[in-house]
This record gives C-alpha cells, sequence and structure tokens, in this order.
C-alpha cells in the first residue's frame, strides 16, 4: 500500500503537465508504481536490485540500482526534479544534497520514522529516527516550509513519523526602513 499522506501532497499540486519525480530509496515501489500511472516520469533510485526488478521494466519509470551511503556520486542530474518523495528512509551525511537535485519551484515531500517510534517497533535505532523538529532544522532555512508533522500517524500499527513538505523558491524578504 502507499504512503496516502505522499498521494495527497502529490494531488494538491495539481498537475496538468508531465513531471519528473524522483523516489529516493523507492524499495519495491509501492509509491513509484502507482505515481508513474498518474503522467509522472518516475526516477526510482536503490540499493537493492531485487526490489527494483518488480518494476525495471514498466513505463515511465527508469530504475536505477545505487547505493547512496558511499562517496560515489549520485548518478542523477541536478535541478531536475519537479518532485522529491522520501518515505521511511534516513543517512544523515548526505540528506542536504536532495536540494541541490531539486528544480526551481520544485517539492521536497519527506515522511519518516521519528524519535518515540523506538518504544513500540523498529527502526530503534538513533541513526534512523528523526529528532525533534529535525526535518525543520536540516531543510528549512535552504526550502520554503509548506507543512509539518511529528507524532503518531494513522494505520494498524502504531508508529511515530515527521512529515514535511517543502518548496524550493525565493523567500520573500520584509523590506527594512
Ligand atoms: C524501509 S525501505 C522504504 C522503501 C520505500 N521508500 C517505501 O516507502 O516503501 C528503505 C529502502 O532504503 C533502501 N536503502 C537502504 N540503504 C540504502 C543505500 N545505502 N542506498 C540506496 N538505498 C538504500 C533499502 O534497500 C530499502 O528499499
Amino acid at each position: 500500500m502507499h504512503s496516502k499522506w505522499i498521494f495527497n501532497q502529490i494531488k494538491s499540486l495539481k498537475i496538468r503537465k508531465k513531471i519528473n519525480l524522483l523516489d529516493f530509496a523507492s524499495g519495491n515501489g509501492r509509491n513509484s508504481i502507482p505515481l508513474s500511472k498518474k503522467n509522472i516520469l518516475v526516477t526510482a533510485i536503490d540499493k537493492d536490485q531485487e526490489k527494483l526488478n518488480n518494476y525495471k521494466n514498466l513505463n515511465n519509470i527508469n530504475t536505477i540500482c545505487f547505493d547512496l551511503e558511499t562517496n560515489k556520486e549520485w548518478p542523477l542530474v541536478r535541478e531536475y526534479y519537479d518532485v522529491i518523495i522520501v518515505v521511511n528512509y534516513l543517512f544523515r551525511p548526505k540528506i542536504k544534497k536532495l536540494i541541490t537535485l531539486l528544480k526551481k519551484d520544485g517539492f521536497l515531500f519527506y515522511e519518516t520514522f521519528s524519535v518515540g517510534n523506538e518504544k513500540y517497533r523498529s527502526p530503534k535505532n538513533p541513526n534512523f529516527l528523526l529528532k525533534d523538529k529535525e526535518l525543520l532544522y536540516i531543510f528549512g532555512e535552504e526550502l520554503i516550509p509548506l507543512s509539518f508533522y511529528d507524532g503518531q500517524i494513522e494505520g494498524k500499527n502504531i508508529a511515530i513519523k515527521q512529515r514535511g513538505s517543502f518548496k524550493k523558491g525565493v523567500f520573500e524578504k520584509t523590506p527594512c526602513y
């Protein structure tokens, strides 16, 4: 089942033309596959070729098998994506590089587990749990925050997550007199 939150964010964009979307650490394609049927050109990147095999031959999806956590340059085009989604993945050392991949006026929708989740289930490792307001601290200076949530999310199992949506644009400057 896809992430309902991600799909609601994308629906709110009221897309009328074809867009380029990056599904970062796309896993078995539960988001990429249905998105590719919505007039969206999806780039799906993950280190697990077996998972990518499920959807590597589908129309509108370009799958890339790549380890995103080494020193190697990501095989992704800068300032190319209208939308980037990240669901249930966190690797702090390179996280800010996502900003360079977004087009001007592009959107980043990020959803992953946060501190508090460890009381209920995996992930429990602090490396995979966002700290208080961390998505805002990471992206909020260079991108415009549009929405932010931290807490329990809907679903049959309890999960604690942060959800942040951001836009790459120009901050309105308040004139000083
Ligand atoms: C919990 S899954 C989430 C997958 C997908 N985003 C989703 O929501 O269904 C995390 C994914 O991150 C991928 N991953 C973990 N480490 C990675 C790395 N170093 N490089 C690329 N992908 C990685 C895994 O292969 C896995 O598919």
